[in-house]
């Protein structure tokens, strides 16, 4: 095949299946390839994608050049949308990144992520507990979409009851930001997402001011009027960041780990053998089949990676996926190893806007996938196909059959 008919269409549903021989033809072929179908650069090479991740010449502030340039009802639309997520660290540069990660970082640190040991274990018990042998088990349905979520929803202390429409509001978002389709309706979608969202989280502050306990909101809320460095829709928009950040990636780790376990006999074996061997597992479903497909910038400043020129302006899509199975930076990156080590993915990302959530995900997944072997001596694939999101930002199943014994 030439050069020419080289495309990458995150919509095609063989690359979503399986996108992985495509990245490594990229890799040799194409590493800074232009995607007509996304109309943005797509770099596949684990050093060009740690730079897209790093480099001051890529802004993650795309939203703002995007919405500019909006014009009508499509501006109106979005305008309760942008009030929120431009907001939201992840699509700041410095200085506002530095000051809003450094203000959620007095409450969302290490510390506090580590003290959330016994009550992810409560609620992983709660869910295998729920699961019965020898009959279809959707893994995804079941236990990878609600526990992340459920996790979360005890870290903001807010009902697990309320979860129904925080996931409709925080699914109408995703449609806008993370979706590789062009629905008709998405604009309409992310301003009922963001509305509903924002209107939840701005009573929430407010009885929480009036009532303050131990949980994320609260202690935001507490360090926010002690130092004073945040808007009220800062807060508000933080809420809504983390709440959208920290349940569906994870929920993505859980469902391809088990995927990626099912099918590599030999490596759930390993595992069984040696459940001494979980943390570098973790590592390596991260790395082999991880959660962040894409992350996403926008060129700041004229230069050229690998030949080609990137113009101030354009989109670009630095593919982790396809970086974390870069031969020129793995051995053998194609093999699901358990021990790998290194193991330097880029799946949290890499450099200021490296995930804050990591500890929290990786402890998901070491309590879950351990506790999953601990308790089943069987565990196979079901009836049916594995279904594959449609996304480019994220990679994961929607629903992945197994039976458990
Ligand atoms: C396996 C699960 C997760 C994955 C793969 C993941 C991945 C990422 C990535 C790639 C970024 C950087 C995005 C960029 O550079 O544009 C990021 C940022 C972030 N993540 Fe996560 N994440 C996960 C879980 C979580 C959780 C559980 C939380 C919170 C509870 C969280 C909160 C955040 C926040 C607040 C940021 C923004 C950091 C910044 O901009 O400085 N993430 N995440």
């Amino acid at each position: 095949m030439t050069l020419s008919c080289l495309t990458y269409d995150p919509a095609d549903p063989e690359v979503r299946r399986n996108p992985f021989p495509l990245y490594t033809r990229l890799q040799d072929e194409d590493p800074v390839h232009w995607s007509p179908a996304l109309r943005a650069w797509v770099l596949t090479r684990y050093d060009d994608v740690r730079q897209v991740a790093m480099s001051e010449s890529m802004s993650p502030d795309r939203l703002r050049p995007f919405y500019a340039q909006l014009k009508g009802e499509r501006r109106e639309l979005l305008a309760e949308v942008m009030r929120y997520l431009s907001l939201w660290m992840v699509f700041r540069d410095p200085p506002e990144h530095t000051r809003l990660r450094r203000l959620v970082g007095t409450v969302f640190n290490l510390k506090a992520l580590e003290a959330l040991a016994d009550p992810v274990t409560r609620v992983v018990d709660q869910l295998l507990d729920a699961l019965p042998t020898g009959q279809p088990v959707d893994w995804a349905r079941q236990v990878a979409m609600p526990l992340p979520a459920y996790v979360i929803l005890d870290l903001l202390a807010i009902p697990h009851s309320d979860f129904p429409d925080l996931k409709a509001w925080s699914d109408d978002l995703r449609a806008f930001i993370g979706s590789a389709r062009a629905d008709g309706d998405r604009y309409a979608r992310a301003r009922s997402g963001a509305a509903g969202l924002a209107g939840y989280f701005r009573t929430l502050i407010a009885a929480r001011r009036a009532k303050p306990g131990e949980d994320f909101v609260s202690r935001m809320i507490a360090a926010r009027d002690e130092q004073g460095t945040l808007s009220e829709d800062e807060l508000v928009a933080t809420c809504m960041l983390v709440l959208f950040a920290g349940h569906e990636t994870t929920t993505h780790l859980l469902g391809n780990a088990v995927h990626a376990l099912l099918t590599h006999p030999d490596q759930l074996q390993r595992l069984r053998d040696d459940p001494s061997l979980i943390d570098s597992a973790v590592e390596e479903f991260l790395r082999y089949d991880g959660p962040s497909n894409a992350i996403a910038r926008v060129v700041a400043a004229d230069h050229a990676i690998e030949g080609r020129q990137l113009k101030a302006g354009d989109r670009v899509f630095g593919m982790v996926n396809a970086a974390n199975r870069d031969p020129r930076r793995f051995d053998a990156p194609q093999a699901l190893d358990l021990a790998r080590n290194p193991n330097r993915h880029l799946t949290f990302g890499f450099g200021l806007h490296f995930c804050m959530g990591a500890p929290l995900a990786r402890l998901e997944a070491k309590l879950c996938i351990s506790r999953l072997l601990q308790r089943f001596g069987r565990i196979e694939r079901g009836v049916g196909e594995p279904e594959w999101i449609d996304a480019l930002a994220m990679r994961g199943v929607c629903s992945l059959p197994i039976q458990l014994n």
